[in-house]
Order: C-alpha cells, then sequence, then structure tokens
C-alpha cells in the first residue's frame, strides 16, 4: 500500500523548505524528497557562504519575468519584511550591506539551520538521496514512484530550482514535470553569469584581471546598472556585469560609462591647461586604472600625445568613448557559473496567487523552476521565500 501524504514536495532548496515549513504549521501531512545528500545546498555557498536571503526594498521591477506583474500577489502575501522577522525570532546576526542587501553576520547555515527548526514538525518528513522515478497523476492527486515504495498525495510542489551550478545537483526535473502535464516553458539560458569575450578583446584585456571599476551598463534594450565591473582572465564579471547579463541576448552589445561619475571633458581641459606637456596616456591614467589605459592605447583605440595637441572636438570625441565603451560579448561562462537560470516553467500557466497550476489542480511551482528571475541583492531568495510560503498556504 502506497502511503498517503497530503503534500509532497520534491526540492529541498530555499522554496521547497520553506513551502514544507508553511504547510507543516497548517498540519498538512508533508513529504519532502531531494535527489542531494542534504537540504539547502545553493544556500550554503550563496553570498560567499554568508547568504544574502533578502533585501529591504524588493519590488517587481527586481524581477525579470516574461509576466512583470506575476510576482506582485506572492511578494505582497510574504514579504521581505515576513522574512526578516523570521530571522530575527531566531536569533541570527545579519547586517546591511549596499543597495540594501541583507546578509547574514555569520554564516549562511544559520538559514539552513532555521528552515530545518520551522519544518521540524511530527507531520513533515524529509528524504535525502532519493529520486522521484514516476509521477502520475491518480484520482485526488498524484502517485510517485520513489527508489524504495510509491508515495501518494493530494498536492505535488515542484521546488526544484533551476540549471545553475550543475555539482550542486541542479537538474531539468521540473521542467520535465512540465512538459509531463502540458505547460508550456519559456527557454531557458543562464542570468546572473561572466560573458566571455572575443579572442582579440579577451587578449587585449588578459592582463587586467583583477581590477576593478566602478561604471555603468546599459544594455541594448535600454537597462542601466551602476556598479563594480570586474576584469577576469576570461572576460568581465562584478556586480555591474552579471546584472546586465539578465537582459542581454547574444550578438549584442553592451555600452560601458567608464568615468560615470566625473566631467571628462572638464576634467581633461584643466589638466590641459595646467599641464600642456603631459601625455593623455598618463592623464587618463589618473581618471582610470593605467593598465587599463595602456591596453586601450594598445588596441589603437585612444591615440596618445601631449595635452596640448588635443582640439576641443577630439576632447569630446575621446569623452564619447570613455562614456560609451562598447562591448560585444562572445558569450556567457554558462550555467557551470551562472547565479541562476532565466526562462522556465511558463507563469501564463500558474495562478500568481497560489502557484498552482491553472489546468493541473494539485500541482505547484515555486522558487526558481519557473520563469522568474531576480537581480543580484537577495531578490532570488525572497522568491523562493515568497512563491514557497504562498503555495504552502494553499496545498
Ligand atoms: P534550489 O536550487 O535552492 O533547490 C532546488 C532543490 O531541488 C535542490 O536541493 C536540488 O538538490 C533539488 N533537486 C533538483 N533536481 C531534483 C530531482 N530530480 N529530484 C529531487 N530533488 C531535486 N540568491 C540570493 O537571493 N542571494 C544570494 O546570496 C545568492 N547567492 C547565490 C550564489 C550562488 C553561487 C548561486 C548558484 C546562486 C545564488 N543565489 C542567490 C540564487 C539562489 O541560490 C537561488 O535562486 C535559490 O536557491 C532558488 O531556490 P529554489 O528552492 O528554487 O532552488
Amino acid at each position: 500500500m502506497a502511503e498517503k501524504f497530503d503534500v509532497v514536495i520534491i526540492g529541498a532548496g530555499a522554496a521547497g523548505l520553506m513551502c514544507a515549513a508553511a504547510a507543516g504549521k497548517r498540519g498538512r501531512k508533508v513529504l519532502v524528497v531531494d535527489n542531494g545528500k542534504k537540504p539547502g545546498r545553493k544556500i550554503l555557498i550563496s553570498g560567499g557562504g554568508r547568504c544574502n536571503f533578502t533585501n529591504y526594498d524588493v519590488s517587481a521591477a527586481n524581477y525579470v519575468c516574461r509576466n512583470r506583474h506575476f510576482v506582485k500577489s506572492a511578494l505582497a502575501q510574504y514579504s521581505q519584511w515576513d522574512f526578516f522577522s523570521m530571522v530575527n525570532e531566531h536569533g541570527i546576526g545579519w547586517e546591511e550591506r549596499e543597495h540594501g542587501q541583507l546578509f547574514c553576520l555569520d554564516s549562511a547555515k544559520d538559514i539552513v539551520e532555521m528552515l530545518l527548526k520551522e519544518c521540524d514538525l511530527p507531520n513533515v518528513g524529509q528524504r535525502y538521496r532519493c529520486d522521484v522515478h514516476d509521477i502520475e497523476q491518480i484520482d485526488g492527486g498524484f502517485s510517485l514512484k520513489l527508489d524504495t515504495d510509491t508515495v501518494h498525495c493530494e498536492s505535488l510542489v515542484v521546488a526544484t530550482g533551476g540549471l545553475s551550478m550543475p555539482k550542486l545537483g541542479a537538474t531539468p526535473f521540473g521542467y520535465q514535470i512540465a512538459e509531463q502535464f502540458g505547460l508550456k516553458r519559456v527557454p531557458t539560458t543562464a542570468g546572473l553569469v561572466p560573458f566571455t569575450l572575443h579572442d582579440k578583446d579577451k587578449a587585449a584585456f588578459a592582463d587586467l584581471s583583477g581590477i576593478a571599476i566602478p561604471v555603468t551598463v546599459a544594455t541594448e534594450n535600454g537597462v542601466l546598472f551602476k556598479e563594480n565591473l570586474l576584469f577576469t582572465h576570461r572576460g568581465l564579471s562584478g556586480p555591474v556585469i552579471l546584472q546586465a547579463s539578465s537582459y542581454w541576448t547574444p550578438g549584442e552589445k553592451v555600452t560601458v560609462d567608464l568615468l560615470p561619475d566625473l566631467d571628462v571633458v572638464e576634467t581633461l581641459e584643466a589638466m590641459r591647461e595646467k599641464h600642456p606637456a603631459q601625455s593623455l596616456k598618463n592623464s587618463l591614467s589618473r581618471m582610470l586604472p593605467k593598465r587599463l589605459v595602456e591596453a586601450l592605447v594598445e588596441r589603437g583605440d585612444i591615440q596618445d600625445k601631449p595635452l596640448k595637441q588635443l582640439n576641443p572636438k577630439e576632447i569630446a570625441a575621446l569623452a564619447d568613448y570613455l562614456a560609451n565603451w562598447a562591448v560585444a560579448p562572445n558569450g556567457t561562462e554558462g550555467y557551470r557559473t551562472a547565479e541562476v537560470t532565466l526562462g522556465g516553467v511558463d507563469t501564463d500557466e500558474l495562478s500568481s496567487k497560489t502557484m498552482e497550476a491553472k489546468q493541473v489542480p494539485g500541482l505547484y511551482f515555486v522558487g526558481e523552476v519557473m520563469d522568474v528571475s531576480g537581480w543580484l541583492g537577495g531578490y532570488n531568495f525572497q522568491w523562493a521565500w515568497s512563491s514557497g510560503w504562498v503555495a504552502g498556504q494553499n496545498v
């Protein structure tokens, strides 16, 4: 005889554990199954081991989703303040970093332990290293064939996450379940991911690896971020690039303002007046890292000459070049290093109030498996908490 549960949740990550705790507190008999050996593996490595668990300022504008309005209901039902209260109730130390990002003071482990305590109820069970081999819709719910037995449930919650970081157990299983039940999927691709460069650019900038500069980056569809850009051996990274990558399509350029806070024309004119014999290269090296200026000169993008030989038209052209430095990435580092997966189960298929599939009663999707990806800054976990909690109230 198959054991009967009210709810089976596939995936013991951020969204799955939050859903289990919420459903468990409502008295539902819950089973969480995960193919990994322990819960919350992505939480543990997130935020450099300190987990950027949410953000002071969360709105639909911080999410990439084909339907921009979809996230609003869940974020309102379970907000960043609700999660923040839970963190405080558990006595977890936290700190605010720039852009309202909230991190654990001590360790990301605190968040996993908190979620496990929330799930520590007699009616909530967890199984690890457990694969789901087959799912079937039956009268009044679902039947799941697991490694050693078959279980039945009224509600099935898919919390299998995205495809990023396969070495942490990411699988396409959630998408396969969506397909099995006839739900559409928005094509998936890596998001919050470093750019790789074409060979010529890679060679020109390889020596700059490790250099970080504050810039603004604009994507071709007009999205603008202002944060640090980091040169790497492979290409470009840093928070500004990760953010822009979620709005970038292969073949497109991104436009970098290398000196967003400086009036380059005014500064160069003042320098020319004071030190007319100073070279342009040395002058620019006072505004930007010297090695970057050298690389731009070596590439022939900037002609070095004494400042006194620069006419106003040339200064204006140089300022324009530095404000609109166009980079055409070759690609991204892909799922291997991506923090999230863009695309996923089409939100048109789901109720924004409950996360239940509109055409398949009892089937729910939560977290990153669906077509909702947040910006860098705690937004992805907030989506996992909000969508997981909302489903937990309805299963
Ligand atoms: P999540 O990936 O957390 O969990 C999915 C679970 O499903 C896993 O436990 C997996 O083992 C299980 N699973 C998968 N396939 C299965 C199968 N076939 N059978 C059974 N179980 C299966 N976000 C943020 O807001 N702040 C941050 O600081 C960071 N930092 C960060 C760093 C790094 C390196 C990465 C890769 C990602 C982040 N993120 C982040 C993003 C964040 O980790 C991510 O968005 C959430 O973990 C998504 O939560 P989910 O529960 O949806 O998936």
